[in-house]
């Protein structure tokens, strides 16, 4: 199982100084940021494009873990691999080549990942399990931060950490959605090890305290 790893969510982060809010993060000494791209048709909310993450780039060397909750991912993975990120994660949900996609990013020279929101079962990803660097299931609905985490995943969790075991597979198991200290222990110990955190790491009143907390957890 991969080392635990805490992701902030930069949709929690100041939306007037984004770049600010990316050096919080890199201050509190992690290295991955979890940047939510969102369509305003897949889910019902907007959030920031390719442009974001180019002006982004430069200035950070954390690792872009980009999350596109868009219902034709497909048409944008060029754009933000040239944008700068590191790992493009593409929903299961929307129709189109799931397999050809997961093959251009990496092809692109970006890790790849799938996306499973609550409703959709781990069959959904499982004949693909072998073709991707992380697999992200959604603790919330996907559209906004802020949402009560929903404890009914955890045995999908569970499902594909033991498909994972059982293939001899490596893929980071992320979480997203309602992640504080006490749902993201409840996680881990369901076979999580990634942990997307937005409202708990920008409005922790101690952040330092938080990622030592976190760091703990093992
Ligand atoms: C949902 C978003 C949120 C965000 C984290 O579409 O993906 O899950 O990243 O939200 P909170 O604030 O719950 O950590
Ligand atoms: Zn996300």
């Amino acid at each position: 199982m991969p080392a635990p790893l805490l992701a902030p969510s930069l949709l929690a982060g100041d939306h007037a100084q984004l770049g600010a809010s990316a050096r919080l993060v890199s201050e509190a000494g992690l290295s991955w940021i979890h940047l939510d791209i969102m369509d305003g048709h897949f889910v019902p909310n907007l959030s920031f494009g390719p442009q974001t993450l180019a002006a982004l780039r430069p200035a950070s060397k954390l690792f872009f873990d980009t999350h596109l909750m868009l219902s034709e991912p497909q048409r944008y993975i060029e754009a933000f691999a040239q944008a700068g990120a590191n790992l493009i994660s593409i929903h299961i949900e929307p129709a189109y080549d799931h397999a050809a996609t997961l093959a251009r990013i990496r092809a692109l020279g970006c890790q790849c990942g799938l996306v499973l929101n609550p409703g959709t079962p781990a069959a959904a990803i499982e004949p693909l399990l072998g073709q991707v660097d992380l697999v992200l299931v959604m603790t919330v609905q996907p559209g906004f931060g802020g949402q009560a985490f929903r404890r009914d995943m955890l045995p999908k969790l569970r499902e594909i950490a033991a498909w994972r075991q059982q293939r001899g597979l490596n893929f980071r198991l992320e979480v997203d959605g309602g992640i504080d200290l006490a749902t993201a222990a409840e996680c881990r110990a369901a076979g999580a090890d990634t942990f997307v955190a937005g409202t708990s790491f920008f409005r922790a009143a101690d952040r330092a305290a938080f990622v030592a907390a976190f760091n703990r957890m093992g």
